[in-house]
């Protein structure tokens, strides 16, 4: 549902309408749903904004010497827009801004805006570190935000540090307080779970949700970095994660939630909830409505995909909508079984995460 929908402001008012007639009037097939061959439905998509990130997280990427695409390999706001307007038109009705980290994009409020006003969007979110939140909210939630989902580890500082190599976590949690008082409907906390690690923080991060209604997810620890920290033995299974929950509290009574959230409970009488996202265990394949384009305009079918389908070159190519529409069918049309299948079909030589966009 869209919330109170601001009002569209003119300049981008004025931009929309030169955007739209820059292209002329679409010629799509439109409103037919993007399905693949097991029956799934595709609207949702997400688009990362950029590769770039102001935290280093140990699970995402090295330290340094990364090889950061450069400018004009990453999709212009334009082609954002095209892409924006194109899926919803075939069905996409929620957005979720990845990165790389989004609040580094200076444009960031405009592609919201646009995204918020285009007819067949009922919902636009954000996925972030949350260390630029609190200084952007405001003009967010002006440009129609409606949900953010902020990530974060640990509650302890010095931890923050070693699995973020940065400091931040008050300005994280400045964010969160800043997001908890605000008119923003949706607030997810995605904790990646990792043994040894924050396994000891899981009834801490329960607590928040006692009072705030928010909710806190447990995301088990995928293979995505060059580094392969998850070969290290921090990964904590969703099981494991569940069972550890109902050992520490009384009551877990299941609720409903998004596709990922694949588990998903109240605990006791508590104002927000719990998730266990199974990203690794891919339980939750049998459900998946998404779409993913990279920061650089490529087209994945799944997070574990190893084939890309370029909208990028093909929208410099000067690839009509019809051509491109068909090209993201078919891409989706492939999609496997499940994320396992999707992994099988080759190696994965990502360096990062934020090549993927979460
Ligand atoms: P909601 O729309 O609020 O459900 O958010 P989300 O879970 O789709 O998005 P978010 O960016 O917050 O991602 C949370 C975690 O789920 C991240 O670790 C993602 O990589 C993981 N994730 C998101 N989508 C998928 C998916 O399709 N498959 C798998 N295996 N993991 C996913
Ligand atoms: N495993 C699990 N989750 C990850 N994320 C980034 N890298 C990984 C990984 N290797 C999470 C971030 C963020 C979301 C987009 O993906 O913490 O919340
Ligand atoms: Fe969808 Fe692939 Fe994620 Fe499974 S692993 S839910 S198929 S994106």
């Amino acid at each position: 549902m869209k919330s109170s929908a601001p009002v569209i402001g003119k300049r981008m008012e004025t931009k929309q309408k030169k955007y739209n007639s820059l292209r002329g009037a679409s010629t799509l097939l439109a409103h037919t749903p993007i399905k693949d061959l097991f029956g799934r439905t595709f609207n949702y998509l997400r688009i990362a904004l950029n590769e770039q990130c102001n935290l280093r997280c140990m699970y995402c990427m090295p330290e340094e010497g990364i090889d950061f695409r450069s400018e004009d390999k990453l999709l212009s706001n334009q082609e954002i827009l095209r892409l924006i307007e194109l899926t919803a038109q075939m069905g996409v009705s929620k957005i979720r801004f990845t990165g790389g980290e989004p609040l580094l994009r200076k444009d960031l409020s405009e592609l919201i805006q646009f995204a918020n006003n285009y007819k067949h969007i009922d919902s636009v979110h954000l996925t972030t570190n949350g260390l630029l939140l609190e200084k952007r909210i405001d003009e967010l939630i002006k440009s129609g935000l409606l949900g953010v989902n902020i990530s974060l580890d640990t509650l302890n500082s010095e931890k923050f540090k070693k699995i973020t190599r940065r400091d931040g976590l008050d300005m994280v949690l400045s964010g969160l307080k800043k997001a908890m008082g605000s008119s923003i409907q949706s607030i997810k906390l995605n904790v990646v779970a990792m043994r040894d690690f924050n396994d000891n923080e899981f009834i801490d991060f329960i607590g928040l949700t006692k009072e705030n209604d928010i909710t806190v997810r447990f995301i088990e620890l995928m293979p995505f970095d060059s580094h392969q920290i998850w070969k290290t033995g921090k990964f904590y299974g969703a099981d494991h994660i569940i069972a550890d929950i109902k050992n520490q509290v009384d009551e877990l009574n299941p609720i409903d939630g998004s596709r990922t959230e694949h588990h998903i409970f109240r605990v006791n009488d508590y104002k927000g909830k719990v998730a266990v996202i199974p990203a690794y265990s891919r339980s939750l394949c049998g459900e998946c409505n998404r779409l993913r384009i990279t920061a650089d305009g490529k087209l994945l079918n799944c997070l574990y995909s190893q084939n890309e389908t370029n909208l990028r070159d093909a929208m410099r190519d000067g690839k009509n909508n019809t051509e491109i529409e068909d090209m993201i069918r078919n891409t989706m049309k492939k999609k496997y079984i499940d994320g396992w299948e999707a992994q099988n079909q080759g190696n994965d030589n990502r360096e990062s995460m934020t090549q993927i966009g979460g």
